[in-house]
């Protein structure tokens, strides 16, 4: 993507829904917005191949022939999103079965089993006559393989899935006892005489078997990869040069596909991100997304491949944007290292589900707010040219984790109450919060260049990622880590000897029982804080107690504490804290450690509500994007030329309210 050498601006471009009159009056809408890439195709599978082995690629020529002489560069979909009708029709046997033995019907999309030859034959033979025909041309710049894998089709229950699990649960096991060991069949009379009395976890009538439950996750993320590198592999032998992406979900709204095991497969990670509506500060939980978007291109850059310019259309209550939060959005992307910003879509449908979903061009046309923001957003990217390949800096690392969060959430537990991602988001929070821009990183990667490491409730955790996070620590990083964290292995097995397991000797504490709160339910610490949802009866091992529970189920208890390890510190919080005292716990962490705000203080706090992220330019230039999410002016402390306005700023000029400044310092 670098080769494009500017930012990434456009969105999903769906012509085929249009009559052709409209493409040449979308062609002129582009160059007036600044469009840059569009993503063509994606669910075009049925258009191009009407009947099996019977292509029609003329209109695709044209788009991408009108495309092209517009300058705007291609991001060409392999089509294979969601199968045509006559597809399904032929062959009932690829449409995906639920956990209680329904069969999906086709007439929504991706209605396709993971594990299906058959689906996967004929996927296979459409990226070979797009690549073919496609692979030469002059406007290519990336392809996009699927759309969304998990989305609607990540778990399928058939019969041809459950041969394909068998077939994944021999290979990592090898034995059947290691697969019955590994299960805990002892449990409730599951043990396994033959693997083929082995099923995907279907609706049974109690709970199920939790590591088969773990082990189907992992599996069906493999299956989707699977998919993906058969199709990845045609385009390869095609256009070896030509980079190959797949849109990721890593957000709230998707938990189904191990990214860390994605992101090794694809030529450069892009993301695809919506706002949750019903949160005020949506924009918080944005911007872990696009920093867990980093992480997973190890650092590197990464493309925003898709998020809105309005409401969407699939939430209970689908919030419009006000006006400049569009821009706000995009620059938090582009802050936290996407070089470019990307939508779902650009002319908003007239027809289908989707229709009441924003576009860069509304259904009210062009005379709107909406594609005058569009057009804005356009000249503003384009004035960040000199951003594109820059590193962003960032001081702490948070251990994150997909199979962790499947652990975590899975039935039969503690609490309903205890979440992952949002257990993750709060400690994120509090980084947001003071001012601290956080990488993002995979249980077991290499620690050394950080000072603090955040492990909130990381569930399932190796002996080997464990002690990744102890050697750090003994090497002189502050960690602190949260309840529920340590407690269950690989296999779900909970670490006998006292909780938290995996961190028992780090932290120096032993909990011998949790105590989870009733709803609404609230106690207090001794240092005045609040806190909900948990608490634990904890002993001290090493660790000094910090705060103590005054009230609940286990008063004078402790409830957080610090241990020192080697050159560095431990600290362990027993309980969920309301945001501002878990604020002010991650405040003293951050303290400990000697990491600064991004915004030097002067001796005042970074005004809340501010963002602030640095990236550093292949050629060592310094940018700090600042954005205000405050209704309010802010005095900033920072001087340098602003690429938005193209002027000077010093320190203790305002940013105004809502405004956006990317100042190289
Ligand atoms: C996803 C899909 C798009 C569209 C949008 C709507 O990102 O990739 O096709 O459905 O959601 O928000």
């Amino acid at each position: 993507m670098r080769n494009l050498g500017r930012m990434a601006f456009g969105g999903d471009y769906n012509p085929e829904q249009w009559p052709r009159e409209t493409w040449a009056d979308d062609l002129r809408l582009m160059r007036r917005a600044g469009v840059t890439m569009m993503t063509v195709g994606v669910f075009s599978w049925a258009l191009l191949e009407p009947r099996e082995d019977d292509y029609d690629f003329g209109w695709l020529d044209d788009v991408l022939d009108g495309l092209h002489g517009a300058g705007i560069a291609i991001d060409l979909a392999t089509a294979t999103a969601s199968p045509p009708p006559w597809l399904t029709t032929a062959h009932p046997e690829i449409l995906p079965v639920t956990a209680d033995g329904t069969r999906l019907w086709p007439g929504g999309r991706q209605s396709w089993c993971p594990s299906s030859d058959v689906f996967r034959a004929h996927a296979v033979r459409l990226v070979d006559r797009m690549a073919t025909r496609y692979g030469d041309h002059p406007g290519l710049a990336l392809w996009h393989v699927g759309n969304e894998f998990g989305a609607h089709n990540a778990h399928c229950y058939c019969d041809v899935s459950a041969a394909a699990f068998r077939g994944w649960l021999r290979e990592r096991y090898g034995r059947l006892t290691a697969l019955n060991d590994a299960w805990g069949t002892a449990f409730w009379s599951q043990r396994y005489s033959d693997w083929e009395q082995i099923l995907p976890p279907r609706q049974a009538p109690a709970i199920g078997n939790p590591t088969q439950a773990l082990d189907f996750r992992r599996f069906s993320s493999d299956a989707l990869l699977a998919h993906y590198r058969a199709e990845r592999d045609v385009l390869r032998r095609h256009t070896p040069d030509v980079p190959v992406t797949t849109n990721f979900m890593a957000m709230w709204a998707q938990k189904d596909l191990d990214y860390w095991s994605w992101a090794s497969e694809v030529d450069i990670v892009t993301n695809d991100h919506y706002l949750r509506a019903g949160d005020e500060d949506a924009h918080v939980e944005l911007a872990l997304s696009a920093d867990i978007s980093r992480g997973l291109a190890g650092g590197d850059t990464w493309l925003l491949m898709e998020h809105s310019t309005s409401a969407v259309n699939w939430q209970p209550r689908n919030v419009a944007k006000q006006p400049g939060e569009m821009l706000r959005n995009s620059m938090q992307h582009v802050a936290r290292g996407s070089d470019g910003a990307m939508f779902f879509q650009w002319r908003a449908s007239r027809a289908g589900a989707e229709k009441y979903h924003s576009a860069l061009v509304p259904h009210a046309g062009e005379d709107t707010s909406t594609f005058r923001e569009v057009c804005d957003l356009g000249a503003a990217l384009a004035a960040l040219a000199p951003l594109v390949g820059a590193a962003v800096q960032a001081d702490v690392a948070l251990v994150f984790d997909w199979q962790a969060w499947w652990a975590c959430d899975a039935p039969a537990h503690p609490t309903v109450d205890l979440g992952y991602y949002d257990t993750v988001l709060a400690v994120y929070t509090a980084c947001w919060h003071a001012g601290v821009t956080v990488d993002v990183v995979a249980p077991g990667a290499p620690l050394t260049d950080y000072d603090v490491v955040l492990v909130p409730t990381l569930h399932l955790v190796t002996d080997d990622a464990a002690t990744v996070i102890a050697e750090r620590v003994a090497a002189g990083a502050t960690a602190l880590i949260t309840c529920f964290s340590g407690i269950v292995d690989e296999h779900d097995h909970v670490r006998l000897g006292g909780y938290p397991g995996a961190f028992r000797e780090l932290v120096g504490v032993v909990v011998e029982e949790f105590h989870p709160l009733r709803r609404a339910e609230a106690v207090t610490l001794d240092d005045g804080s609040r806190a909900r949802v948990w608490t634990e009866r904890v002993r001290l091992r090493g660790a000094e107690a910090v705060a103590h529970f005054t009230d609940g189920p286990v008063p004078q208890g402790p409830a957080v504490t610090r241990a020192g390890h080697g050159e560095g510190s431990a600290w362990y919080l027993a309980t969920q804290l309301d945001q501002p005292h878990l604020d002010g716990l991650v405040q003293r962490v951050l303290d400990e450690a000697g990491v600064q705000p991004v915004l030097p203080r002067d001796g005042t706090a970074p005004p809340a509500g501010v963002e602030a992220v640095r990236r550093v330019a292949l050629d060592g230039s310094v940018y700090c994007v600042v954005i205000n999410h405050t209704e309010q002016a802010v005095p900033l402390n920072v001087d340098g030329h602003d690429l938005l306005r193209e002027e000077d700023v010093r320190a203790g000029d305002a940013l105004a309210a809502g405004a956006v400044m990317v100042v190289r310092t």
